[in-house]
C-alpha cells in the first residue's frame, strides 16, 4: 500500500471540497443508521466523519464496512463533501465537511476495548467523552491505548513544543545541550539511590543519577560555560502526587555569571513556554527571602493566589490573663494570627471549635488554635472574656478586623511549629472556602535559604553541599554558626508548588572541603566519595551556577492536569509500578548469581553499613 498520497483527517477543510482524498488512521466512532453508515476516522491531526452510502459507496465496500469496530486501523479512499448545514458538527474541526467512500481497507481489527477511546461527539449537542472516569491502573496497563485519546495526545505534543522552545531558546543564547552519564555514582540530592549491579565489576554498584549535578559542574571546569540538558533523573523516594521516581528535568549551568542571569533567563524560558498554554505571567516575577516567605505564609513555597498573610500577634499578650497564651508568651513563644476575611458565616463556632481547633489543628501537628469572630463591632469567642477591653481592641486593630471577619491564632513556644501550622491552616482554609483563584499563576523567587538544616546529630544541607554559602569564613565545626550561614541558593516556585531551583556553586576546593567536614564526612569519606570532584577543582575553576526546572510538573501546571503522570508518556503509578510492562520485576536466580549478587559477602556488607 502506497501511503505517498495520504491526507491527515485534521487538514482537510471546505476548500477541499470535490477532491478525491485517500486517509488512513483509526475508527474512533461508528453510527449506523440503517442502510448509511457513519463513522468518525482519526488520525494524529484530528477527525473526519466518513460515509458508507449504498447511494454512492460500491456495496461490496457497504458489506465489509459492515464488520467496522473502534479502533479497526485501516485506510479509506473518497470524495469530500460539504454537510447539509443542521447536520454540521462543532465538536470537530472538520465538522463542516464529510468524506463519501468509494474504497475500504481493513489494516488490522483490534479487540474489545477495555475503556473508550473516542472522545469526540458524532452528533451537534452531544456531551463529550473523556476518560477520566477509567480507573488509572487500567488506563496505564493499556498505555499505549489510552495515548490514542486525543486528549493525551494533545497533551504530548504540547510537551513536545514546550521542550522544543526551551532548546531553542537556550541554543540561541549560546547554551550547549551535552549528555550525562545514566550509569553513574551517587549524586547527594536527599533521595536514596536506585542501584545497578555491575556484572564486570563483581559487588560494586552504579547509582542511577538524582541529578546531573557533578557532572555539569565538571563541565563548567571543562570550560563549556554554557551547558543544558533535558535530563532524566532517578530518586527512590516516598510517592507523592506531583513526584514520580524517574522524571525529567530542564538542567541548565553556566560559568562566570550571578543569580540575576539565572533570573533573566529562567523568567524569559518560564514566560516563553506558559504561553503555549495561553498564559502570560506576570513580569518581573517577585522576590522573597526565605525567612520572609516562612514568616508571613509558613511556607517556602508559598501560594500567592490567595491572602491570609500571617499577622503577629506576640506583642499584644504580654500581660494577658488568658492563661495559654500567657505561657507561651513568658516562655518567649510566639502568637502569630490570620484574618479569615468576611468568612464568619461559613465558619459557624462549631465549626471553628469542634472542626479546626479540635480535630484539623492538631492533625496539622498543632497543639490547639484560638479564634475569634467579629460581630456588630466586638469579638465573640469561647475565651474572650480572658481578654480585657484593651485587649480586644488591640486584636481587632492589629488584625483590622471588622464585622463579618474570623480572626485565628496559633500560639506555640516554637516560633518554626507556629509558622508551619498556620501556613498549613491557611492552605487548608483557603481550600474550604473555595478562595483559591484558580486562573490565576503566581511565580515567586525564594532566595537567601539557611544553607544548613538542623539534624539530631549534626546539619544537613538544604539544598545539596554544593550551594555557596554567603560567606567563606565560618567554622565547620560550629553548629550555631553554621545554622545561621545562608545560602546563594534560589527556588521558583509558583501556586505552591516548587518548579525548580538552583544555586550559585562553591568554586573554590577549600570551602568545598569545608562544607563536607561541617556535614561530617571525615577525611576518608571525602576522598572516597569526591576525591575525583574535589581534584577537578584544583585545575583553575571557573565561578558558576545553574538551575534545574522540573518539567513534568510544568508541563502539567501550563496544561492544568491533575497530576504530572497526564503529561508523561510512560509513568509509573502511585506506588511506582509499571501496570504495563509489570516493572519492577522478580528476576532469574541464575541473573542474580551472573551479577554475584549472592555473594555479596558480610564482611562488606557491614563495611559500608
Ligand atoms: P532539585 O532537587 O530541587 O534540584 O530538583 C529540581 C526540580 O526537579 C523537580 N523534582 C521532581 N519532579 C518530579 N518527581 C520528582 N521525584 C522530583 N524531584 C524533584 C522539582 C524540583 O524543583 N541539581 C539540583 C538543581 C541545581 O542545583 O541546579 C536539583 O536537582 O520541580
Amino acid at each position: 500500500m502506497n501511503f505517498d498520497e495520504r491526507t491527515f483527517c485534521g487538514d482537510i477543510g471546505e476548500d477541499d471540497v470535490g477532491k478525491t482524498v485517500m486517509l488512513a488512521g483509526w475508527v474512533d466512532a461508528l453510527r449506523d443508521h440503517g442502510e448509511v453508515l457513519f463513522i468518525h476516522l482519526r488520525d494524529r491531526t484530528g477527525v473526519i466523519q466518513v460515509v458508507f452510502s449504498p447511494r454512492e459507496t460500491p456495496e461490496s465496500v457497504c458489506l465489509e464496512a459492515a464488520n467496522l469496530r473502534s479502533e479497526y486501523c485501516i485506510t479509506v479512499t473518497g470524495r469530500i463533501v460539504r454537510r447539509d448545514p443542521a447536520t454540521v458538527n462543532p465538536h470537530i474541526s472538520t465538522g463542516a465537511v464529510e468524506v463519501v467512500v468509494s474504497g475500504l481497507f481493513i489494516i488490522n481489527r483490534a479487540e474489545n476495548l477495555p475503556f473508550p477511546i473516542s472522545e469526540k461527539a458524532m452528533v451537534a449537542g452531544a456531551a463529550l467523552k473523556k476518560g477520566e472516569t477509567v480507573a488509572e491502573d487500567l488506563r496505564l496497563k493499556y498505555r499505549y491505548l489510552d495515548l490514542r485519546r486525543p486528549s493525551m495526545q494533545e497533551n504530548l505534543l504540547k510537551r513536545h513544543r514546550i521542550f522544543q522552545t526551551l532548546r531553542s531558546y537556550l541554543d540561541s543564547q549560546g547554551f550547549i545541550e551535552i549528555e550525562t552519564p545514566i550509569l553513574t555514582r551517587s549524586t547527594p540530592e536527599g533521595a536514596r539511590d536506585y542501584l545497578v549491579p555491575s556484572r564486570l565489576r563483581p559487588q560494586h554498584f552504579y547509582a542511577l543519577p538524582q541529578s546531573p549535578q557533578l557532572f555539569k559542574q565538571l563541565l563548567m571546569l571543562s570550560g563549556f560555560e554554557r551547558y543544558f540538558q533535558l535530563a532524566r533523573c532517578f530518586r527512590d523516594e516516598d510517592p507523592r502526587p506531583n513526584r514520580q521516581p524517574e522524571f525529567t528535568q530542564l538542567d541548565l549551568e553556566a560559568s562566570f555569571i550571578d543569580e540575576e542571569f539565572i533570573y533573566r533567563h529562567v523568567e524569559e524560558m518560564t514566560v516563553r513556554i506558559f504561553a503555549i498554554g495561553g498564559i502570560s505571567l506576570p513580569r518581573p516575577f517577585p522576590r522573597m527571602t526565605w525567612s520572609e516567605a516562612m514568616d508571613r505564609f509558613g511556607a517556602d513555597r508559598p501560594d500567592l493566589r490567595f491572602g491570609f498573610s500571617f499577622i503577629d500577634a506576640t506583642d499584644l499578650f504580654r500581660e494577658t490573663s488568658y492563661g495559654i497564651f500567657r505561657k507561651i508568651v513568658d516562655a518567649g513563644g510566639h502568637i502569630k494570627g490570620i484574618n479569615v476575611k468576611g468568612q464568619s458565616e461559613k465558619l459557624s463556632k462549631n465549626i471553628l471549635q469542634n472542626d479546626y481547633a479540635k480535630t484539623i489543628v492538631p492533625s496539622l501537628g498543632g497543639r490547639g488554635m484560638t479564634w475569634v469572630r467579629v460581630a456588630d463591632g466586638r469579638l465573640e469567642s469561647n475565651i474572650v472574656q480572658f481578654f480585657n477591653e484593651a485587649e480586644q481592641q488591640a486584636i481587632k486593630e492589629r488584625f483590622q478586623g471588622e464585622d463579618g471577619d474570623v480572626l485565628i491564632m496559633i500560639a506555640d513556644s516554637s516560633y518554626r511549629l507556629v509558622c508551619q501550622v498556620l501556613g498549613l491552616l491557611r492552605l487548608h482554609l483557603a481550600e474550604r472556602l473555595e478562595l483559591i483563584r484558580q486562573a490565576e499563576y503566581r511565580p515567586l523567587w525564594i532566595t537567601d535559604f539557611p544553607l544548613f538544616e538542623a539534624t539530631e546529630k549534626g546539619v544537613t544541607s538544604t539544598h545539596h553541599p554544593f550551594t555557596s554559602p554567603d560567606r567563606n569564613d565560618f567554622d565547620p565545626r560550629n553548629k550555631d554558626e553554621l545554622l545561621s550561614l545562608k545560602s546563594r541558593a534560589y527556588d521558583l516556585v509558583m501556586n505552591g508548588e516548587e518548579l525548580g531551583g538552583g544555586s550559585i556553586r562553591i568554586s573554590e576546593p577549600a570551602v568545598q572541603r569545608k562544607i563536607f567536614q561541617a556535614l561530617d564526612l571525615s577525611d576518608e569519606e571525602i576522598e572516597e566519595k569526591f576525591g575525583f570532584f574535589l581534584r577537578a577543582f584544583s585545575y583553575g575553576a571557573p565561578p558558576h551556577g545553574g538551575l534545574a526546572l522540573g518539567m513534568d510538573r510544568v508541563v502539567s501546571m501550563i496544561l492544568g492536569t491533575p497530576s504530572i503522570r497526564e503529561v508523561i508518556a510512560f509513568p509509573k503509578n502511585r506506588s511506582a509500578y509499571c501496570p504495563l510492562t509489570e516493572a519492577p520485576s522478580m528476576v532469574d536466580r541464575r541473573q542474580l548469581a551472573e551479577l554475584r549478587l549472592f555473594d555479596l559477602g558480610v564482611d562488606r556488607v557491614i563495611l559500608r553499613k
